[in-house]
C-alpha cells in the first residue's frame, strides 16, 4: 500500500490531476467528505488528508509515503532527513516581507508576525538585523493595523489581500511552489512503486509548464 499526504484546498485540487494521470482517483471527493483516508481507484495507494503544515510530520515520520507540500512550509519545518525529488510548480507564490504602505521602519528592534518564525529568525539572522518575531496563525496582515508588529512575513500571489489591507510587499525572501516529498524508508522499500508515480507526476509537470 502507498500512502500519499495532501492537504485540502489549493493543493489538493492541483495535485488531482496529475495523480489522475497515474490511474489515482479518490473514491470520494475528499474536499466534502469528513473521511480523513480516502480510498482510490487504484487499491495500491491511498490519500491521507492533513493540514497544509501537518504534510512533512506525516512523511518524515512514514505514517505517509509521499505527500505533496509548499516549500514555504517545508522551509519552515526544516527537516534534514524528507527526500524533496519533484518540483511540482503548483500554488506558486512568493514568501515576503510586507509592511504598511508609507511608514518608515522603526529605528530599534523591528518585530515581525508570522507563521513562519524559522524562516524569519533565519532570515534577520542572515542580515545581522535584530527582531522580535511573534507567532501567529493567521490573518498576518492584521497585525501591523493595530500595532502588534511592524512587518509581516506571509506568502504573496496577486498582492490583494495585502493590498485590501493598505500594506506593500517588501523583500522577496523567495519564490514558492509545491514539492513532492518523499520517506526515504519508503523511496528503499517501495522503489519501483515510487519511482512509477514520479516519473508519470514529472511528465504531466513537463508537459503543463
Ligand atoms: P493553509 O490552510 O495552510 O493556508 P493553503 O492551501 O492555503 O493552506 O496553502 C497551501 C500552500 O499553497 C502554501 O504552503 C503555499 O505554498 C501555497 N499558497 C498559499 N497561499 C497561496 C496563494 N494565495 N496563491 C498561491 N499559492 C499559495
Ligand atoms: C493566502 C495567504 C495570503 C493570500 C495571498 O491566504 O495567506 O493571505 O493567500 O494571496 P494574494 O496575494 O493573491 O492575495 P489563503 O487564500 O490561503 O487563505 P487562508 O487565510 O485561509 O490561508
Ligand atoms: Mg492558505
Amino acid at each position: 500500500m502507498l500512502t500519499i499526504a495532501l492537504s485540502k484546498g489549493r493543493i489538493l485540487d492541483d495535485t488531482l490531476p496529475l495523480l489522475a494521470r497515474a490511474g489515482i482517483v479518490p473514491l470520494e471527493d475528499p474536499g466534502k467528505s469528513r473521511k480523513l483516508i480516502i480510498p482510490t481507484t487504484r487499491d495500491d495507494v491511498r490519500l491521507l488528508i492533513v493540514r497544509a503544515t501537518d504534510v512533512p510530520t506525516y512523511v518524515e515520520q512514514g505514517a505517509a509515503d509521499i505527500g505533496v507540500a509548499g516549500k514555504d512550509v517545508l522551509m519552515e519545518y526544516g527537516s534534514q532527513s524528507l527526500y524533496e525529488p519533484l518540483d511540482l510548480k503548483i500554488a506558486k507564490c512568493k514568501l515576503m516581507t510586507a509592511g504598511a504602505v508609507g511608514v518608515p521602519e522603526p529605528v530599534g528592534r523591528l518585530r515581525v508576525a508570522t507563521k513562519f518564525v524559522n524562516v524569519a529568525k533565519r532570515y534577520y539572522a542572515e542580515q545581522g538585523r535584530q527582531v522580535e518575531v511573534i507567532k501567529l496563525y493567521g490573518s498576518m496582515e492584521l497585525a501591523p493595523l493595530v500595532g502588534l508588529a511592524d512587518k509581516i512575513i506571509d506568502v504573496v500571489d496577486t498582492g490583494n489581500t495585502l493590498r485590501a489591507n493598505g500594506l506593500e510587499p517588501q523583500e522577496l525572501i523567495a519564490h514558492i511552489s509545491s514539492r513532492l516529498v518523499v520517506n526515504p524508508a519508503s523511496m528503499k522499500t517501495k522503489h519501483a512503486q515510487i519511482r512509477a508515480l514520479m516519473d508519470v507526476m514529472e511528465q504531466a509537470v513537463a508537459e503543463d509548464v
